[in-house]
Order: C-alpha cells, then structure tokens, then sequence
C-alpha cells in the first residue's frame, strides 16, 4: 500500500466511524415531548342532505377541502351571493369545479338554507 493508497483507507475509516457516531448520537437523543404527543382530528360523516344534482355536485366539489358543517353554518346568502361564493372557490382556490355545475350548487345551497 503506498502512501496515497493508505491515506486513502484512513479517511474511509475516518468517515465510517464518524457516521456510526453521528448514526447513535441520533438514536440516543430523545424525542423533544411535544413531538411525541399524539392528537385525533374530528371527523365529519356529515353530507349534503338529498340526492338532487345539487346535492350529489356538493359532495363531490365542496367536501374534499372543507366539512359540510362549514358550509352549512355560514349566513343564509341568496343565489346570486352563493354564486360569487362558488366562483370564488374555483377561481381563487382552484377548487376543480366543472363551470356547468356552479350554478346547480349555488341553486342547490341557497334553497338548502332556505334563501332563493
Ligand atoms: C380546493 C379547495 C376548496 C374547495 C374544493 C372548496 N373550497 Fe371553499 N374555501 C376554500 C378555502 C381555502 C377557503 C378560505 C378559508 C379561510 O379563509 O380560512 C374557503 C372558504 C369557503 C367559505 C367561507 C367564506 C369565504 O369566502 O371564505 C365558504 C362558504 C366556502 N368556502 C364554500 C365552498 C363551497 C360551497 C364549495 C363547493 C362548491 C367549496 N367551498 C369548495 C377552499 C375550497
């Protein structure tokens, strides 16, 4: 072994035994506890009520970012209102909303709330 050869070994075996340290430095240390808490999200079961267009077009394009509750204890808005509403959830949140089923959902939560 010349001496390149053997200066070459002993970074190797420099860098091994310097990841085995690092390797058990990280098993030791402990968890900080809040990291280890666990919680439990709600769960909602909760869906647009019927099986109109409407409602069917609701679960499919509201529920995936937000729960029905929240969209059931907003103010009661007409359908004009709701419409600006859905509009806003395509265009400013890009909620993959088909554009002929905006109107369907805004008709479909202003009756919900018993707003027209
Ligand atoms: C891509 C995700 C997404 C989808 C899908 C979506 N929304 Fe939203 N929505 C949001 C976000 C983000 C906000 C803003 C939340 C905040 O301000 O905390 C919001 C807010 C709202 C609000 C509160 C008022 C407001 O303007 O901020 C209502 C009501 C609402 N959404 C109704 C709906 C309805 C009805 C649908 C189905 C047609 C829907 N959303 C679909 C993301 C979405």
């Amino acid at each position: 072994m010349n001496h390149k050869q053997s200066s070459r070994l002993l970074g190797a075996v420099l860098l091994g035994l310097g990841l085995c340290a690092a390797a058990r430095a990280a098993e030791s240390a402990p968890m900080p506890a809040p990291l280890r808490k666990s919680i439990e999200l709600p769960v909602s079961n909760r869906v647009f009520p019927g099986d109109s267009a409407g409602a069917k077009a609701a679960n499919a394009y509201c529920l995936m970012c937000h729960s029905y509750g929240m969209v059931e204890t907003q103010p009661t808005l007409n359908k004009a209102a709701w419409l600006v509403e859905v509009n806003k959830m395509r265009g400013a949140f890009k909620a993959p909303i088909p554009e002929d089923q905006v109107a369907v959902i805004a008709d479909y939560i202003a009756q919900l709330k018993g707003a027209h």
